[in-house]
């Protein structure tokens, strides 16, 4: 198969390639094999022959081409919840809303229901492959695995572990360490088999929740797990003054340090929140290639800091993407996340009190552009999880986002014929919504169709 037009994809951190009227030549596995320039000898040969086998997809003028987004942080079950309690602090939230909330999911009608219309939403969005907390609940979880599986979208699923009796429910906990660790153990094993499956890939994920939710010894066991079946983990870490202190109170240090005792801070390791990190924090990180789950949204109502992305990435090179952490965070969007993620470090950078002198007022060279945002949302995202994709390039998975700019009920606000690339590029960042995105493709297959351009009567 081949795809015909303009593309948008991140070179690095701050620079965009864009593909304009490219050819992209997807193999039978859903893998890009070649990319072929207008120019080069073989342009008008390859369009001929394909569209004589009817393998040539060409889209129309006013549609691009994005690579779909990797969203590394999103709490499937919260999905039932998304908008609600936003003006509780992080611990009552929790314990009001959302353990009761995740507590129903040992009904798997209704985990079915909400799992299936959340994996739908999101892909809708234009989310090709999201790192997933379901419950504690392993057949719950499992369902969430099989939804993805089914639906064509890369997941990749957490049971969660919570096992400490002073710090969660009795109604919603592992009832043990032991019990938590072969529960875990064993969802493992089901996700790999799945994966078997599964041409885009699930995958399963060591989830300790955040280390004030679980024993010493269910941390000991999950690093140990982690490192036998060679999987991903993720936590929270140092998200809020709370948390963040709770740690320091227990084990006499941060997050990163903490998790790094128990084998959970690797290569595969994806961390969400990631506000409270020191410079010996950042440090370990990029040593050991774990990766920040960005969460700009989420952040503005439970993180009680901006991330300082600009830092992570410029100054200590550590891995990162973005989180929509539903329902931390309220949409299902990455589009939103970006917008978000680049005025959060704009209101780092200047600082908010004007009742402070503007010299002192924020924090030098925080802002990151939306470029940087972009490349979070896409090929950050893939990197964190060492997966070849986010990326319009060879090599990667054809996971990919079809944007109509002329959408009818979402033209957006573009008057010339002769408008630059990179000024649509980031309109379409900053104003695209569901209904500008017309198809969207996950390893070579189609996952999502919209008729964007209604016929005129
Ligand atoms: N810390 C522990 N659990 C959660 C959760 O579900 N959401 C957020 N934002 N933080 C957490
Ligand atoms: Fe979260």
């Amino acid at each position: 198969m081949i795809f015909k037009g303009t593309a948008f994809s991140s070179r690095d951190h701050q620079n965009i390639d864009i593909l304009e009227d490219h050819l992209f030549c997807i193999s039978a596995n859903g893998v890009i094999e070649q990319i072929v320039a207008p120019e080069e000898a073989e342009y008008k040969e390859l369009i001929n022959e394909y569209s004589r086998q009817n393998r040539l997809q060409e889209y129309e003028k006013g549609q691009y081409i994005l690579p779909g987004f990797v969203d590394l942080h999103v709490h499937a079950p919260q999905w039932a919840q998304a908008g609600t309690a936003l003006d509780l602090p992080l611990y009552d939230w929790l314990n009001t809303y959302t353990f009761p909330l995740e507590a129903k999911f040992s009904d798997l009608t209704f985990a079915e229901e909400v799992y299936t219309d959340l994996v739908r939403e999101l892909i809708k969005n234009g989310t090709t492959t999201a790192l997933y907390f379901a419950t504690v609940h392993r057949s719950a979880s499992q369902k969430l695995a099989e939804i993805c599986s089914t639906l064509g979208q890369r997941g990749l699923v957490g049971k969660v572990v919570m096992d400490a009796p002073d710090e969660n429910p009795d109604y919603y906990r592992d009832a043990s360490a032991q019990e938590a660790l072969a529960e875990t153990e064993l969802f493992i094993q089901e996700v790999l088999a799945l994966n078997e499956k599964t041409p885009q890939g699930v995958y399963p994920v060591v989830t300790p929740r955040f280390i004030p939710s679980c024993s010493d010894e269910a941390l000991t066991g999950l690093g140990t797990l982690a490192k036998k079946y060679d999987v991903h983990i993720q936590s929270h870490c140092s998200e809020s003054d709370w948390a963040h202190t709770f740690v320091q109170e227990r084990f006499g240090k941060n997050d990163a340090f903490a998790l790094n005792d128990f084998g959970l801070i690797t290569e595969k390791a994806v961390m969400a929140h990631c506000g409270f990190l020191s410079e010996a924090d950042m440090q370990l990180f990029a040593e050991k290639g774990t990766a920040v789950a960005h969460c700009p949204i989420s952040n503005a109502y439970f993180g009680n800091a901006v991330t300082p992305m600009a830092k992570l990435l410029r100054t200590y090179q550590v891995e990162a993407g973005l989180g929509s952490d539903i329902s931390g965070g309220f949409s299902p969007s990455l589009f939103d996340n970006i917008k978000q993620a680049v005025m959060s470090s704009r209101m780092l950078e200047d600082g908010v009190d004007s009742t402070c002198c503007s010299e002192q007022r924020g924090t030098p060279n925080a802002r990151i552009t939306i470029n940087e945002a972009f490349y979070l949302a896409t090929a950050g995202g893939g990197d964190s999880l060492s997966l070849p994709i986010g990326k319009i390039a060879v090599g990667y998975a054809w996971d990919a986002q079809i944007i109509d700019v002329q959408a009818t009920t979402a033209k957006l606000p573009i008057f010339s014929e002769t408008e630059a690339l990179v000024d649509i590029f980031q309109k379409i960042l900053y104003l695209a919504q569901p209904a500008n995105i017309c198809e969207v493709w996950i390893q070579g297959r189609k996952v999502h169709q919209n008729r964007t351009r209604k016929l005129e009567v």
